[in-house]
């Protein structure tokens, strides 16, 4: 059985309470999580929430880790309303880079996605790295040895902007087309690499898209913001 990894991307979503309110469902429910020793579940919530978050998991002894979603591109310095991955290295393992809302609405270029994946590795957290297309993967390969020489501690993600549900209807892509696009970024990486699928992953379709050869889980938006479909779909697998 392979390693299961679920990334819940809450996005702009949850105030520090509602956060702490969906922890405690979870408590409730922490039963009925299955094969927990074969289970990764990352949750990634607004930067404000990772402290108290932090701190109510090492509390309870939840099996979950917390993620930023976003991180600066620079180290700790004159940078305003930057969070640096020293900072977030406090409460976080892991960092999601490069994801495609963040290209299209804040103007994230190529160049800024390295520039945050070099600060997150240069403080061992894990970068949880979105590929929207594979041109970008291209691009990263061609600039730079960083995605080659950390690819061990990288978390892949294909997730075509087309398939993220933005809040409203679900449209994933075919589980076979994809587990074709996910199989490519570990043929351009070279080796095997743990690649998740995102976009309009939910209770329904989650155990068919895990199962492909490729794919070893999801990152989550809308199905990871409701505490029991959250667990429904780590128990798809
Ligand atoms: P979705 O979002 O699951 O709501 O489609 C996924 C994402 O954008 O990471």
């Amino acid at each position: 059985m392979k390693k299961l990894f679920i990334v819940a991307n809450w996005k702009s979503n949850k105030t520090t309470q509602e956060a702490v309110e969906w922890l405690k469902e979870i408590l409730n429910l922490k039963s009925q999580i299955s094969n927990l020793d074969q289970k990764e579940m990352i949750i990634c919530p607004a930067f404000t929430s990772l402290a108290v978050m932090n701190w109510f998991i090492k509390e309870n002894n939840l099996p979950l880790k917390l993620g930023s979603q976003n991180i600066s591109n620079f180290e700790e310095g004159a940078y305003t309303g930057e969070v640096n991955a020293k900072q977030v290295s406090e409460y976080a393992t892991h960092v999601i880079v490069g994801h495609s809302e963040r290209r299209r609405l804040l103007h994230e270029t190529d160049e800024d996605i390295l520039a945050k994946l070099k600060q997150v590795l240069a403080h061992n957290l894990t970068p949880v790295l979105c590929i929207s297309d594979m041109a970008q993967l291209d691009h990263y390969l061609a600039e730079s040895s960083a995605v080659k020489d950390n690819a061990d501690n990288i978390i892949f993600v294909y997730e075509p902007p087309s398939a993220i549900s933005g809040g409203g209807a679900y449209h994933p892509e075919s589980p076979e087309d994809a587990n074709t696009n996910a199989a490519e970024i570990s043929k351009k990486v070279g080796k095997r690499v743990v690649t998740l699928y995102g976009g309009s992953v939910n209770p329904d379709n989650a155990k068919q898209l895990f199962e492909q050869e490729y794919i070893d889980g999801g990152l989550i938006g809308q199905a990871a913001l409701d505490p029991n479909s959250f667990l429904h779909i780590t128990n798809n697998s």
